[in-house]
C-alpha cells in the first residue's frame, strides 16, 4: 500500500552550493563536492521515506556559459562521483539514469553514464534520474522532433512517450533550495500539475529534516488536477470534455 502522504516522485533543483562555498572562503568546487554528499544522504532518506523517483537537476544546458574552470571541475567530479558511488548505488537497489543531451559530452563522461546504467539497470528500488546537459525545452524539442521523424501526431500521450522521462510519473512534488523562486528550465512539460516548495536552505546543508519538511508541507496540500475541491474530497469523478 502507498502513503498518499509521501510523494512518489521528488525532483529537485539542488541550488546554492556555489554560496555554501563562499560563506566558508572555499572555491565554487567544493560546494559542489559537498553537493555530491547531500545527494547521496537525500537518496537515502528518501528511499528509507518510500519515495520511488528522485530526479536531480545536475547540469543545466545553461550551465556552459559559466566560467570555463568551474565546467571543468563539474565535468571531472561528475566523472569522479560516478565512479566512486556506483558501486554503492548498485548495491543499495538504485537505478540510475541520465536525462540530457549526450552529444556534447566528453568521452570520459560519457563512458561513465553509459557504464553507470548499464549497471543499475535491473535495480529497482528507487530510480535516480539525474539531469545532466538537460533543458526543459531541449526535452520538448527532442520529443517533438521524434515524433516528427516517425510520422506520429504530436497529441499529449504521444509527446509523453518520446520525453526524456517517460519511464516515470510526472513528479509529485518539486523542491528548489537555495533562496531562488524559478524554474530554470527545469522539467517543463513535467511539472505542470507538481506541487512546489522553495527553501532558503542552500543545496549542501539540505539534510533529512529539510527533507522531512518537504514533504510535511506537500502532505498538507490539496491537488485538484483542476477540479474543484468539493470534487476532490467526496471523489466525484473527472466528466471528460468529449
Ligand atoms: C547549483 O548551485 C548547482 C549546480 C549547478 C551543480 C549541482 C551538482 C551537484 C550537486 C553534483 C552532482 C553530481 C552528481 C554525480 C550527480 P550553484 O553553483 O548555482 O550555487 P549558487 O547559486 O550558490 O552559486
Amino acid at each position: 500500500m502507498t502513503d498518499q502522504n509521501v510523494p512518489h516522485h521528488i525532483a529537485i533543483v539542488m541550488d546554492g552550493n556555489g554560496r555554501w562555498a563562499n560563506k566558508r572562503f572555499l572555491p565554487r568546487i567544493a560546494g559542489h563536492k559537498q553537493g555530491v554528499d547531500s545527494l547521496k544522504r537525500c537518496a537515502k532518506a528518501c528511499d528509507k521515506r518510500g519515495v520511488r523517483v528522485l530526479t536531480v537537476f545536475a547540469f543545466s544546458s545553461e550551465n556552459w556559459r559559466r566560467p570555463s574552470e568551474e565546467v571543468s571541475g563539474l565535468m571531472d567530479l561528475f566523472a569522479f562521483a560516478l565512479s566512486r558511488e556506483v558501486p554503492q548505488l548498485k548495491a543499495d537497489g538504485v537505478q540510475l539514469r541520465f536525462i540530457g543531451e549526450r552529444q556534447g559530452l566528453s568521452a570520459r563522461v560519457l563512458k561513465g553514464i553509459e557504464q553507470a546504467e548499464a549497471e543499475t539497470s535491473s535495480n529497482s528500488r528507487l530510480v535516480l534520474n539525474v539531469c545532466f546537459n538537460y533543458g526543459g525545452r531541449w526535452d520538448i524539442v527532442q520529443a517533438a522532433a521524434k515524433l516528427a521523424e516517425q510520422g506520429i501526431l504530436a497529441t499529449e500521450q504521444s509527446m509523453r512517450q518520446a520525453m526524456a522521462l517517460a519511464h516515470v510519473p510526472d513528479p509529485d512534488l518539486v523542491i528548489r533550495t537555495g533562496g531562488e523562486l524559478r524554474i530554470s528550465n527545469f522539467l517543463l512539460w513535467q511539472s505542470a500539475y507538481s506541487e512546489f516548495e522553495f527553501t532558503n536552505t542552500l543545496w549542501p546543508d539540505f539534510d533529512e529534516a529539510a527533507l522531512d519538511a518537504a514533504i510535511a508541507s506537500y502532505a498538507g496540500r490539496e491537488r485538484r488536477f483542476g477540479q474543484t475541491s468539493d470534487q476532490v474530497q467526496f471523489a466525484i469523478p473527472c466528466v471528460s470534455a468529449d
